[in-house]
């Protein structure tokens, strides 16, 4: 790590898309509290999901990361939760079925509060008021008061990450993840639905697969991996304030950590090289996530990695695409061929939700699932031509029966979205759509024989 480095160095440069705070004492106040509580991850479990990205970027593991675009103050209940871990678990089976490896599941959980915005003011009619810019930040109503910048939200999202960690902790290690149980991890409304039957038919398989191995004396009792799983935390690390109060030196390597969460990414908005963003990720030793639009160029990534993953760590950087199902095809593969050619060791992964959003007849932002999954499949279907590894997906997803994305199997249409469209930010796959998606891409895999 840079000597030169500290948590706060980020303040010396330019920054976009940071809120205007008026109570500079009471921001001091929270700052000062943050950097006293205790860290929500350890280092060592930073490190582990570091060597299983390392894992992924060779092809011997998937990553599936997922959750809300925003996570909210008003919708937390440990039902969503565990609606939400649920759909991870059924989608991981799906995944892992198919392919023959193990799926590193990574929540955008815990953490996912701070937005990015198009524009800083939003109007309506002839009132202007500062964007919503997440729940740690301000909030949605439009009013005065609830849109100033009120720094003691960053407390309450600290509390609230602590307890969501704390549930999904209990969900992975406590019984419910147990594949034996994996016959009760559907969800209501996707009783009777295809995906219903398609997931038991695989449901069944893995029954037969874990009754056959209990015959030959492997069991849930000497396989720790058949009764728990391993379940990391993300989120866009947007807010550097905050990221800066949880960033702790780890007393083992010397090396400091941003304990708000396992893996942090920068996103599209965020990402210039000389920008406070790029300084506070280049001295952090977690896994990091960058955001790639259709208009990136390759010398721009290769300039971006030199800063970031100097020593080219394997496992360190992921590059998460987000080109739009048509530029994918036109625009990844140069990239692709710059980075091998250069022998920097990255994961590829596939976010087919930013770059396909659009706004329906009826004012809904929402997104196509049709257009999501095709994006997904050219992006194998471009890594196979390629010889590079499809390492994984980064989607917008919900265990709840929402209508924000159109299309799937409930065939929803543009003017069923108003029905459940719940979503604090941008439209969200919900579960049965989520599934299919793993289904889709569980095809894909099989098409790829991506495991020989
Ligand atoms: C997001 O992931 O919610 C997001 C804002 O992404 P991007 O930076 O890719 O637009
Ligand atoms: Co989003």
């Amino acid at each position: 790590m840079n000597k030169n480095w500290k948590p706060n160095s980020w303040r010396q440069f330019p920054i976009k898309q940071q809120p205007e705070y008026l109570d500079l004492v009471a921001l001091e106040d929270v700052e000062k509290q943050l950097s006293l509580l205790p860290p929500l991850v350890f280092a060592g479990e930073v490190r582990n999901l570091e060597s299983k990205l390392s894992d992924v970027s060779e092809g011997k593991a998937f990553l599936l990361q997922g959750g809300d675009c925003a996570e909210s103050f008003s919708d937390f209940s440990a039902n969503n939760l565990r609606d939400t871990f649920r759909v991870f678990l059924q989608m991981s089976v799906v995944l892992t079925f198919a392919a023959s490896l193990p799926v590193i599941k990574v929540g955008r959980m815990a953490g996912q509060f701070a937005k990015p915005r198009s524009a800083d003011f939003e109007k309506i009619d002839d009132v202007q008021l500062p964007a919503y810019r997440g729940d740690i930040i301000n909030g949605m109503d439009f009013t005065e008061l609830s849109r100033k910048a009120n720094p003691s939200r960053m407390l309450r999202a600290y509390s609230q990450s602590a307890s969501t960690l704390n549930l999904l902790r209990a969900f992975s290690s406590g019984g419910y993840a147990d594949l034996n149980k994996v016959h009760q991890w559907t969800l209501d409304f996707i009783r009777g639905t295809d995906e219903e039957e398609k997931y038991y038919d695989l449901a069944n398989s893995i029954s037969d697969a874990l009754n056959f191995m209990k015959a030959c004396g492997i069991n849930r009792d000497n396989v720790p991996e058949f009764k728990q799983v391993d379940f990391f935390t993300s989120h866009e690390a947007l807010l550097l304030r905050y990221e800066e109060s949880l960033t702790r030196i780890d007393s083992t390597s010397g090396n400091w950590y941003d304990c708000s969460a396992h893996m942090l990414w920068i996103g599209e908005r965020t990402r210039s090289l000389e920008d406070a963003h790029v300084e506070f990720m280049k001295g952090i030793a977690n896994p990091v996530g960058i955001k790639i639009g259709p208009n990136t160029e390759d010398e721009y990534l290769i300039r971006l990695l030199d800063i970031l993953n100097p020593k080219n760590i394997s496992g360190r950087i992921t590059f998460i695409t987000r080109m739009g199902s048509e530029n994918i095809k036109v625009k990844l593969p140069k990239l692709l061929r710059k980075i091998t050619s250069e022998g920097r060791k990255v994961v590829w992964s596939c976010d087919p939700m930013h770059a396909n959003t659009f706004k329906a007849s009826n004012g809904y932002k929402t997104r196509s699932f049709d257009k999501i999954a095709d994006e997904i499949e050219t992006f194998f279907t471009v890594h196979q031509a390629e010889g590079t590894v499809a390492g994984g997906i980064h989607l917008e997803m919900t265990g709840s029966d929402v209508t924000e994305c159109i299309g799937g199997p409930q065939k929803i249409q543009e003017k069923n979205l108003s029905n459940r469209y719940d979503t604090q930010c941008d439209p969200r796959l919900n579960a049965s759509q989520g599934l299919e998606l793993a289904f889709r891409v569980s095809d894909a895999l099989k098409k790829l024989n991506f495991n020989k």
